[in-house]
């Protein structure tokens, strides 16, 4: 049975990750310092799970931890433009520090590959659509940054030292658990808690500013196929569902789903966001066979289901 380490388990995306893992019989451990994340995310798998409240920035924590895992499935970093804007140090030291911590402790432990979270925020102004690897990348936060460099950091590893790699850009995930409640929240948590109480939620800019959302089974499945794949090493890959929606469209599209009839409140666009996001995913198809299968309107119904439920 393979034994993976999911660092940010205890975030929305890795506490997906973990508990498709455990539903394959997968050997588990989580790294987590519950900064962002929570702990009440892996409540009913905490039994099943190697948990290790630890912080990436302290590589003396994650030697242990590491010892004898086949892979790494790198999620945990402060993951807000916003956040990085306010707090550019911080954001550098969770998620550029923390990741060299990461590959050093992975290399040192013979682990097989290290799987890392990207973002399409690297692309950052380059105007082009649909977003293609090959493109420039363009930062213009801090948070985009970090992230470019963990990408940096995580080629250099294979190619200085052999040690397999894979960056996954990805482009606006959603889903259940994803938190609705920080300062720095994501929109579609954002909208589905603001419909429930039957309030305006805010857009920032005209609303025709465009994201293709990326339901997180989708990130989970790619993330998988990226570490048990012998392909793509060194390399960086679109993970999205190759389809781009307004903020105006969604926020349409969840009125009828929740059965809302509710305007947005306009404010001014925000600093570090980009106006379009579309991803060509053929790169990811190609070097590990990632296929999207939850398509965007059904992972919204399955993402209003689970607010409602807990409303
Ligand atoms: N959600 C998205 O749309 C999106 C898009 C692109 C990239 N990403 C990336 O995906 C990853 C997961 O994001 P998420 O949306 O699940 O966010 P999240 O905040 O829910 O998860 C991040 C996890 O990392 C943990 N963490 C943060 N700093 C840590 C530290 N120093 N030591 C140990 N753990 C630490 C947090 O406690 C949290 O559980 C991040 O790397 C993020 O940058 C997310």
């Amino acid at each position: 049975m393979p034994c993976f380490v999911v660092t940010g388990g205890g975030g929305f995306i890795g506490s997906h990750i973990v508990r498709t893992l455990l539903d394959r019989g997968d050997s588990v451990r989580v790294v987590d310092d519950f900064s962002t994340g929570k702990r009440e995310n892996l409540a009913e798998v905490e039994a099943d799970i190697d948990l290790h409240v630890a912080d990436i920035r302290n590589l003396e924590a994650l030697r242990p931890v590491f010892e004898g895992a086949d892979y790494v499935l790198h999620q945990g970093a402060i993951p807000s433009v916003p956040r990085s804007v306010q707090d550019p140090i911080s954001s550098h030291e969770a998620n550029c520090t923390g990741t060299l911590n990461v590959l050093i402790a992975a290399r040192d432990a013979g682990v097989k590959r290290v799987v890392q979270a990207s973002s399409s925020s690297v692309y950052g102004s380059n105007p082009a659509l649909p977003k293609v690897e090959t493109m420039r990348p363009m930062p213009i936060s801090p948070y985009a940054a970090t992230k470019l460099t963990q990408e940096a950091y995580a080629s250099a590893f294979y190619g200085s030292f052999g040690l397999e790699t894979v960056s996954l850009r990805y482009f606006n995930v959603f889903g259940p658990r994803q938190d609705p409640k920080s300062q720095y929240a994501a929109v579609i948590p954002i909208f589905c808690t603001k419909l429930l109480a039957n309030q305006s939620p805010t857009i920032y800019g005209d609303g025709e500013q465009t994201r293709d959302f990326t339901y997180v089974a989708n990130v989970v499945q790619a993330n998988i196929k990226a570490a048990e794949a012998t392909d793509g090493a060194g390399g960086a890959f679109n993970i999205a569902c190759g389809q781009r929606l307004s903020l105006n469209d969604l926020l349409a599209r969840l009125c009828a789903i929740m059965g809302a009839d509710i305007e947005a409140i306009y404010e001014p666009e925000r600093v570090g966001d980009v106006k379009h996001s579309l991803a060509d995913i053929s790169a990811a198809q190609a070097a590990f066979g990632y296929e999207p299968s939850v398509d965007f309107d059904e992972g919204l119904r399955r993402t209003a289901e689970f607010f409602s439920a807990g409303a």
